[in-house]
C-alpha cells in the first residue's frame, strides 16, 4: 500500500492506492474560497494553508482507507512542477513520514502523474485495462497545456505545449471579465450548454501550425467581444453565448492537436487528463473526433482529473516497482528538489 500526497497549488491532497493501482481513499482540502477573493491563487497563502491542511488530510485519508501508517508501505509525493513554497510543505511532510517509518519515498512529477491517471482503478473504472505505452496525453490543466508521448510511467517527451496561457487559465480568465465566479472554467462549461456557440467568431490560435497551443490571443479577442457590447446588452444570454463560442474555440485547437500529434507519432491511444479534462463539451468533442480517425480517446474520470493524490499514488506505485525510490540514510542526504513551475501562471 502506498500514500501518495500534493501540494503544488491549491489543493492538499492525500490517498491511499493499493499494489493492484486500486484507490482506497482520496482526500482533497481545497482552497478555492481562500483564493476566491483574489481571483486566483496566491503562492505564499497557499503554502501557509497548506501547512495548516497537510496533517488532517492524510489522517483523513488513512481513516477512510481504514488502514494505519504500519500498513504503507511508501510514500510518493509531488516534487515538481508547481509553486515552490507549496511543493515543499508536501515534500517535507513526505520525507518526516519516510524517515519516522523507515520506508521508501518516490519523488513524482506533476504532469506525469496527470497523465499516468487513468491506469488507477475504483468500483466505477477499469477503462485503463486496455491502455498500452507508448501512448499521447493532452494534459491540460489551470497551470499547463501539452501534448505528451508516454513511453512508459514517467518516461515523458513534451511534443508540444503553450507559448502562453494555459486552457484552463483560458477559461478562468473569460469567466472573470464576464463577472463568474472563480476558477470560472466550471461556470463556463455550465452556462455554456444550449448556447450559441457561433454567436462569436473567435480565433483558433495556430490551428495548422506545430503542436504548441497559445491562448492568449483568444482570451483578448473575447475581452474585446464582452466589452464592445453596451451595459443593457451583457445579458445572461450574451454572457452563455460568449461562453460557448470560447469554449467551442478552446475544445476544437485541443482537439485538433491532441489527434494531429497521435497521427504524427503514430499512436492509436490518446488519454486526456488535468482540471479541464472535466469540460464535457471537450469530453463528447473529442472522443468523437478522434473515433473518426481511428484513436480511443480515453478520459481520465473527473475524481481523478482535478488535483488529487490518488494520481500521484499510482504513479509512485509503477516508479516503485522499476526502483525509483529513495530509501533509509539516503533520505537525509537525498538530492530532492522541488521544481518551481516555469512559463505562465494565474494573474492573482
Ligand atoms: O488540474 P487542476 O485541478 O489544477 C491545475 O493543475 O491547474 O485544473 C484546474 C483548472 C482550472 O483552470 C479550472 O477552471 C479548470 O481546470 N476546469 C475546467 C472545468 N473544471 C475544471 N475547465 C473547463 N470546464 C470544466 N468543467
Ligand atoms: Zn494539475
Amino acid at each position: 500500500m502506498i500514500l501518495g500526497i500534493e501540494s503544488s497549488c491549491d489543493e492538499t491532497a492525500a490517498a491511499v492506492v493499493d499494489g493492484s493501482g486500486r484507490v482506497l481513499s482520496n482526500a482533497i482540502a481545497s482552497q478555492v474560497p481562500i483564493h476566491a477573493r483574489f481571483g486566483g491563487v496566491v503562492p505564499e497563502i497557499a503554502s501557509r494553508n497548506h501547512l495548516v491542511a497537510i496533517g488532517p488530510i492524510i489522517t483523513e485519508a488513512m481513516t477512510s482507507a481504514g488502514v494505519t501508517l504500519d500498513a504503507i508501505e511508501a510514500i510518493a509525493v509531488t516534487t515538481g512542477p508547481g509553486l515552490a513554497g507549496c511543493l515543499l510543505v508536501g515534500l517535507q511532510a513526505a520525507k518526516t513520514i519516510a524517515w519516522a517509518r523507515q520506508i521508501p519515498l518516490i519523488a513524482i512529477n506533476h504532469i506525469h502523474a496527470h497523465i499516468h491517471a487513468p491506469f488507477l482503478r475504483d468500483d466505477a473504472w477499469d477503462g485503463g485495462d486496455g491502455l498500452r505505452f507508448p501512448y499521447m496525453a493532452l494534459a491540460v490543466s489551470g497551470g499547463h497545456t501539452s501534448l505528451c508521448r508516454v513511453e512508459g510511467p514517467g518516461v515523458v517527451t513534451t511534443v508540444g505545449q503553450t507559448l502562453d496561457d494555459a486552457a484552463g487559465e483560458a477559461f478562468d480568465k473569460v469567466a472573470k471579465l464576464m463577472g463568474l465566479p472563480y476558477p470560472g472554467g466550471i461556470y463556463i462549461d455550465r452556462i455554456a450548454e444550449g448556447a450559441n456557440a457561433e454567436a462569436y467568431d473567435l480565433p483558433r490560435p495556430l490551428y495548422r501550425r506545430g503542436l504548441d497551443f497559445s491562448f492568449s490571443g483568444l482570451k483578448t479577442a473575447a475581452r474585446q467581444a464582452w466589452e464592445q457590447l453596451p451595459p443593457e446588452d451583457q445579458t445572461p444570454t450574451a454572457q452563455a453565448d460568449l461562453a460557448a463560442s470560447v469554449q467551442e474555440a478552446i475544445v476544437d485547437v485541443l482537439t485538433h492537436k491532441a489527434i494531429a500529434a497521435c497521427r504524427e507519432a503514430g499512436l492509436t491511444q490518446l488519454v486526456i487528463a488535468g482540471g479541464v479534462a472535466c469540460n464535457r463539451r471537450l469530453r463528447a468533442v473529442i472522443v468523437a473526433r478522434a473515433k473518426k480517425k481511428g484513436i480511443e480517446a480515453i478520459i481520465t474520470p473527473a475524481r481523478w482529473c482535478s488535483d488529487n493524490a490518488a494520481m500521484v499514488a499510482g504513479l509512485g506505485l509503477a516508479l516503485l516497482r522499476q526502483g525509483a525510490a529513495i530509501e533509509g540514510a539516503d533520505l537525509l542526504k537525498a538530492d530532492i528538489h522541488v521544481t518551481q513551475r516555469t512559463g505562465p501562471t494565474q494573474d492573482a
